[in-house]
């Protein structure tokens, strides 16, 4: 089967060279080594993980702990926090659906409130509002960098300097971000940072990572820890590690672990800076090319938008138009309302079309993807 012309980079995107064969050496090795005697000969390999990571987003490497995808990664950083009755989370209104399921199961359980800040003009999250929304009781600050559902950044920076004014914790979803964007974890000033494998950084499926300030490491208990996490001592006492390993747990995909590395030193070599302006010119064309077309609305918000472009058309059954690109070797994603209900309700959207692009993309397949979409709309 020959390589799509993959517009779904929000979704998977496809893994360079370099990060498919350390996944298949590796597990070519398991399969002639067994798989702990691999796991040691590639001990200094998997190590090096934890330096990457940290250098790609500004860190140290002991504030790095890796997990099988952002979700558990934002979890164990979320329910670390020892939020009772009356404390505060605050959020915006972009917030992906899973994060937001558990603010509402921790105001379930602990009575805790959540307060969600309105957008500004722009559609982002409107940080005078933030300012005045802190309260006394207000424990921590989770929003998402660039949402699931469109080519929206929010103001991460400006967030965090809210966060440091009022001495709350900061939780950054970097999700669809990490990758396409440069970020550096002390100039936003974020607390926990939760990252994916497999959209921006072209990882494989089924990795990410956690950063947790080596600041707050110590006052956050994981919550559920294992013999990796922690060490069983004497008189039934337990010390936890000293790092954001602790929270992790034993067991590992270790070959994923591996290609995660080699997909982070691919991003490093080629230069987010670099990366990041690509994409930026691909997406502005990509909206362009779809505001030329009768019956096709942009949606996406933001002062500045990202690879992520989305798009309704009243006239046209969205999943008609994925199958019909998709026959033509094009993938794009459907957003559907219940991944951002509180963004695309209030919007009144039910679903979008999502296309992402990634620097690999090329203005020839922008104009083929339009054309197609043309196409489509004459049939219907
Ligand atoms: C903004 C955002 N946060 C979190 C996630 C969850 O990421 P993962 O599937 O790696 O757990 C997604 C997935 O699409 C997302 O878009």
């Amino acid at each position: 089967m020959s390589a799509r012309n993959t517009s779904n980079n929000a979704g998977a995107s496809l893994s360079p060279k370099p990060v498919l064969d350390a996944l298949k050496r590796h597990i070519d090795l398991e399969s002639i080594m067994g798989g702990y005697e691999a796991a040691e000969h590639a001990k200094d390999a998997l190590a090096g993980f934890y330096d990457v990571a940290a250098q790609l987003i500004g860190c140290a490497a002991s504030e790095i702990a890796f997990s099988e995808n952002a979700t558990r990664a934002w979890d164990m950083a979320f329910y670390s926090l020892q939020l009772n009755e009356g404390d505060r989370i605050v959020t915006s209104k972009s917030e992906y659906a899973s994060n937001y399921l558990a603010f509402l199961q921790r105001a379930k359980q602990r009575g805790v409130v959540i307060d969600v800040v309105p957008d500004d003009a722009y559609g982002q999250m409107d940080t005078d509002a933030l300012r005045k929304s802190m309260h006394p009781r207000t424990k921590l600050i989770a929003i998402t960098h660039v949402p699931t559902q469109g080519g929206l950044i929010n103001p991460a920076v400006e967030v965090g300097k809210v966060a440091k004014e009022h001495e709350v914790l900061y939780l950054l979803d970097t999700t669809q971000s990490l990758g396409q964007i440069p970020i550096d974890v002390r100039t936003i000033g974020c607390d926990f940072l939760c990252a994916t494998g497999r959209k921006y950084l072209r990882g494989p499926r089924g990795t990410g990572f956690l950063y947790v300030n080596e600041k707050v490491i110590d006052p956050c208990a994981p919550p559920f820890i294992d013999l990796h996490s922690a060490t069983w001592q004497a008189d039934n006492k337990y010390l936890l590690k000293d790092n954001a390993t602790r929270f992790e747990t034993w067991e590992q995909n270790i070959a994923a672990k591996l290609g995660l590395k080699a997909a982070i030193e691919y991003a490093l070599e080629l230069g987010l800076p670099a990366i990041w302006q690509r994409i930026q010119t691909l997406a502005t064309n990509l909206r362009h090319a779809l505001s030329d077309i009768p019956g096709i609305i942009l949606q996406d918000l933001g002062l500045h938008k990202c690879g992520i472009v989305t798009f309704s058309c009243n006239k046209i059954n969205l999943q008609a138009l994925q199958q019909y690109l998709s026959a033509q070797h094009m993938n794009v994603s459907i957003s559907l309302q219940e991944y951002a209900p509180l963004d695309l309700a209030s919007r009144g959207i039910t679903a979008l079309i999502r296309a992402s692009v990634h620097y690999y993309n090329t203005d020839v397949e922008i104009s083929k993807f339009a054309a197609a979409i043309v196409t489509f709309l004459k049939k219907t």
